[in-house]
């Protein structure tokens, strides 16, 4: 059924804001770059992705009579802190799992940003021993289990709220805001930059924009290095919410794209050209970006425009997803 179709709950203030970074732009000498801002998308704890997905998500758990939304995610998770916002916000309840996913030796890592946000929301935070899986894990199980034997009922979120039926409804629903922000700025996007990891947010905005009538490239950078892993997710997100939204064709390979190179060896470790990137725009724009997601993507966005990958002429988006909390917890890279 058509997208408009779908219950959607709003929890974001609107359309999330689409700006130019004319400094950047200028400094790099090619492509006009511009932001759309998912990290101030919402008055819920920052905001960010995930919130934008649980609009989708949130009539489904309130139709199924859920009291607790239980979810997983790395100890700095920006997705669980987003459900612990989302979970206050409706008076439900939240039951974290964080996994150690990185092995990040900041003595604070488990006790500022992201986490303790979840904390002073109130979410119950389980901390688990696993490394790194987009995956579902045991922990999960095991948590969504305990809710029910306290007599709860759990509505069960996976990571990044993307192996989920409707995870791809919230960046679907994204390409069509950037398609009418860009008749009211008169500009069009050729190429959007985004950074993919569970992969509901580039699954998403392909099955958006493959219904518009106007091609465009959506570039994924990969920063889970697991790129095998993470393309196979988008590609198949992005072929099911296609076909739940009536896209009437079948997702090309060759709308897939997916692109590994800035994520160094591991998730959630900063390596040089995501520290460089982060200054780069801090001091150029003003605007702040993470070491685990954005900073990746966007060292990413500058290569592509040196290089010249993404032409002089091309106007680019970058989607800004949000993360700034977890930057606490890497304090030592900056200092
Ligand atoms: C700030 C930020 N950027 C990018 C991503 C990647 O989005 P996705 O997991 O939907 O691929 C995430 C979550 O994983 C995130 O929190």
């Amino acid at each position: 059924m058509p997208l408009a179709d779908f219950p959607r709950h709003p929890l974001l203030f609107g359309p999330s804001p689409v700006h130019p970074l004319d400094r950047l732009s200028d400094h790099l000498g090619g492509a006009r770059i511009w932001a759309k801002r998912e990290d101030c998308n919402s008055g819920l704890a920052y905001g960010g992705n995930k919130t934008r997905k649980l609009e989708y998500l949130v009539p489904d758990a309130l139709a199924r009579g859920a009291d607790t939304l239980v979810t997983i995610g790395g100890i700095q998770s920006n997705h669980t802190r987003q459900v612990a916002a989302v979970a206050a916000r409706l008076g439900l309840k939240a039951v974290l799992v964080q996994e150690s996913w990185v092995d990040w030796p900041d003595a604070v890592n488990d006790k500022v940003g992201n986490i303790l946000l979840s904390r002073v929301m109130g979410a119950e935070v389980r901390l688990v021993d696993a490394g790194f899986g987009i995956g579902a894990k045991d922990s999960w199980h095991r948590a969504l289990a305990d809710v029910e034997a306290g007599g709860g009922t759990p509505y069960a979120i996976p990571a990044g709220a993307s192996d989920h039926p409707l995870g791809g409804l919230g960046f679907a629903n994204w390409a069509y805001e950037v398609e009418r922000q860009e008749r009211e700025l008169g500009v069009f996007f050729d190429t959007i930059v985004v950074c993919s990891v569970t992969g509901s947010t580039q699954a998403g905005m392909i099955a958006g924009f493959a219904g518009q009538d106007r091609p465009r490239r959506i570039l994924g950078i990969d920063a889970s290095a697991t790129i095998d892993e993470t393309h196979a997710q988008v590609a198949r997100i992005a072929r099911a919410t296609a076909e739940l939204i009536g896209l009437g064709r079948d997702v090309r390979d060759d709308e897939i794209t997916v692109l590994a190179g800035w994520a160094g060896d591991l998730y959630g470790i900063p390596v040089e050209s995501t520290l460089d990137a982060i200054r780069l725009t801090g001091r150029l724009e003003g605007m702040i970006i993470d070491p685990v997601y954005e900073g990746k993507s966007m060292a990413g966005l500058i290569d592509l425009v040196r290089g010249g990958d993404i032409p002089p002429t091309s106007n680019v988006l970058y989607a800004h997803l949000g993360g700034q909390p977890a930057l606490n917890a890497y304090s030592g890279v900056f200092r």
